[in-house]
């Protein structure tokens, strides 16, 4: 089995990720981006969401119409991952949330868990993973494997900046998991930082630079 990869380019995307990447960009238009993105990529990474039929009344008769048959849960990665939370929202208000806090040590950019609350019926949901940085893999293939111990069965995992590396990881340890992400960088720096990137999006989104 190979994960798919998802490359969203669509020119409204595209246009709000370059206005992402500017270091001019200043931290209240940046978390305002980051929400339309995650928002513009939700309505692309839901289009094969399960329906059903219901039937129910217009004013002008009964009929049977389709309606949302699965239950959705939205699981961002402390931190930046809080930043494309409420896109995904509003596109589902129904979706539970889970968190998962995980940061990288700055030396062995190993992921350290620090936080892991999900909802009880995890493993109904179609599970979508959402941080704007996919660099080494190593934090997104951490969090895929806390919700599978968990019980978390379905997985999309949602950035907008991904490494070559990171996806390499993120297909070799679970290879279940499709991909949907805004562009693919070039590569990483020797600090684990994506080139060209944007930074540090933790930092850029809460302003703490
Ligand atoms: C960033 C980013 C990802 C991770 C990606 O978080 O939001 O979670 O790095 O890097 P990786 O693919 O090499 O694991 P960071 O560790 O900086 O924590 P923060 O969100 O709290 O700033
Ligand atoms: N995390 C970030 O926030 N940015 C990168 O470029 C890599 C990891």
């Amino acid at each position: 089995m190979q994960s798919k990869v998802h490359i969203m380019d669509h020119p409204l995307i595209t246009h709000k990720i370059t206005m992402l990447r500017d270091e001019n960009t200043k931290t209240k238009d940046f978390r305002q981006l980051v929400y339309e993105i995650a928002l513009l990529m939700g309505y692309e990474a839901t289009k094969d969401l399960a329906l059903r039929d219901v039937e129910i009344t217009t004013p002008m008769m009964k009929t049977t119409q389709k309606a949302l048959d699965t239950k959705v849960a939205i699981v961002p990665i402390l931190r930046a991952g809080l930043g494309m939370i409420d896109g995904v929202l509003a596109l589902i208000p129904s979706a539970k949330s889970g968190h998962i806090g995980l940061y990288r040590d700055h030396e062995t950019l190993q992921p350290v868990e620090y936080y892991c609350k999900l909802p009880p019926d995890i493993a109904e949901r179609d599970v979508i993973v959402v941080d704007p940085m996919l660099a080494t893999g190593g934090s997104a293939a951490a969090a895929m494997s806390f919700i599978k111990k968990r019980g978390g069965k379905n997985f999309k995992l949602m950035c907008i900046i991904a490494a070559p590396e990171g996806i390499r990881a993120m297909q070799e340890k679970h290879p279940d998991v499709d991909i949907y992400c805004g562009t693919v960088d070039e590569k990483l720096n020797e600090n684990g930082y994506i080139l060209p990137g944007l930074g540090d999006a933790g930092d850029r989104i809460f302003g703490t630079l």
